[in-house]
């Protein structure tokens, strides 16, 4: 593959057009409640700033679905962009229109705009080509930082190729897929897979992908219950996937098939009520038929820690516990620990609420790499080909 990184362009007095994955998660003030993706597009932005580029940044965030709705204003996160870059950045009253199209060309050498939420607009998700052609608006070179945003074929990831002459990848963009790579390539063993979270469903292309090429499972989080329940044990009221018990006994029958260690937790900790902070820890073949599993347990830990130690690479998908509830974070948090404690591990975390439990867990900076994507680094790993990346591919 061929693709220009931002550091192989003449930015000067140019018009560039960086796509951006702001898509941050907001409490119910609108507070940014994690800005690792505002912070992770900075070395991009401040790149191109320095190179007297004129930046116009643009990003989704939620699902608007093509109406303009006031709660999913980019405005938080341009406030949060602000405060990080020390200056007070504008933010366009939209994507596309006469008013952007002035306010793009008031900019000057280093100056930087963001766009307001490209989902307000129906276009987008469709990848319509009018509305591709519109956002280009005649800017002469296209970064796209969004590795997050990699796996939706949206107008601004991909149609708008077709109306910018330059194309190329940000600092984020060539990082993650870098690491991703080395991990499906030539990952140093024991290759460790740790997956937990909510479904087997969601995750099944990933898994069977990793069996091909980890050497090692261990599983937490609800999606054990699933495995367990396959397993024959009573799970009390624990929310597992009634219709993937099948697919669970697939799963577990091809590990033993391919000779690869598949750990299920020995102990957990349940609850009857997943709000309250009482919790007792039981084997898995005691689990109560009133209670939920919301965490490992204290053995499991163990276990869990011992491989981890022998291990040369981890990747980790998933939290293993209810982290939501501080009762429940322990399991998540001491095997965050424990990876963060083995020097020479590479260590790679990523998809959906996993970098969330890692950096609630405050070991983030002990990963040697968090990815920002969620289903993006799933179908990375699964061999898909991302239509943000292949849209880059010019060179
Ligand atoms: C994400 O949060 O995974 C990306 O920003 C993509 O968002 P989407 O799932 O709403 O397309």
């Amino acid at each position: 593959m061929a693709i220009k990184r931002v550091d192989e362009f003449d930015f000067e007095n140019k018009k560039v057009f960086v796509r951006v994955d702001f898509n941050v998660p907001l409490d119910e003030n609108r507070n940014i409640t994690d800005d690792t993706r505002v912070r992770a597009a900075l070395p991009t932005i401040r790149h191109i700033m320095s190179h007297g580029g004129k930046v116009i940044i643009a990003s989704h965030l939620g699902k608007p679905k093509g109406q303009v709705k006031p709660e999913l204003s980019l405005k938080p996160v341009v406030d949060e962009l602000s405060s990080l870059i020390g200056i007070d950045v504008p933010l366009a009253p939209d994507c596309i229109g006469e008013e952007v199209r002035k306010m793009v060309d008031a900019l000057k050498a280093g100056e930087l705009l963001v766009l307001e939420n490209l989902r307000f607009h129906i276009g987008e998700e469709k990848n319509h080509p009018d509305f591709a052609k519109e956002l280009a608006n005649s800017c002469d070179i296209y970064i796209n930082d969004a590795f997050g945003a990699a796996h939706r074929a949206h107008a601004s990831i991909v149609g708008i190729t077709d109306y910018i002459k330059e194309v190329g990848a940000g600092f984020l963009m060539f990082n993650e897929t870098k690491y991703l790579s080395k991990l499906m390539s030539n990952p140093e063993r024991p290759f460790l897979v740790l997956l937990g979270g909510v479904k087997v469903s969601d995750k099944i292309g990933v898994i069977e992908q990793l069996l091909e090429i980890g050497d090692i499972f261990l599983i937490g989080g609800a999606m054990a219950t699933t495995f367990l329940k396959a397993e024959g044990f009573n799970v009390g009221i624990s929310k597992y996937e009634e219709d993937k018990l099948d697919v669970a006994r697939e799963i577990l029958t091809l590990a033993k098939e391919k000779n690869k260690p598949f750990v299920l937790p020995t102990d957990v900790k349940v609850t009857k009520d997943i709000k309250s902070n009482e919790y007792k820890c039981v084997h898995v073949n005691e689990i109560p038929p009133d209670m939920m599993v919301v965490d490992i347990g204290e053995e499991t830990k163990k276990i869990f820690c011992y491989e981890i130690i022998n291990a040369k690479t981890l990747f980790w998908n998933g939290p293993l516990g209810a982290f939501e509830n501080p009762a429940f974070q322990e399991g998540t948090f001491s095997i965050a620990k424990c990876i963060t404690n083995q020097k020479n591990l590479i260590s790679v975390v990523g998809g959906g609420d996993s970098a969330a439990a890692v950096r609630k867990s405050g070991f983030a900076d002990g990963f040697t790499h968090v990815s920002t994507g969620g289903g993006a680094t799933l179908e990375f790993l699964e061999g898909i080909p991302l239509p943000g990346i292949k849209a880059l591919d010019r060179y």
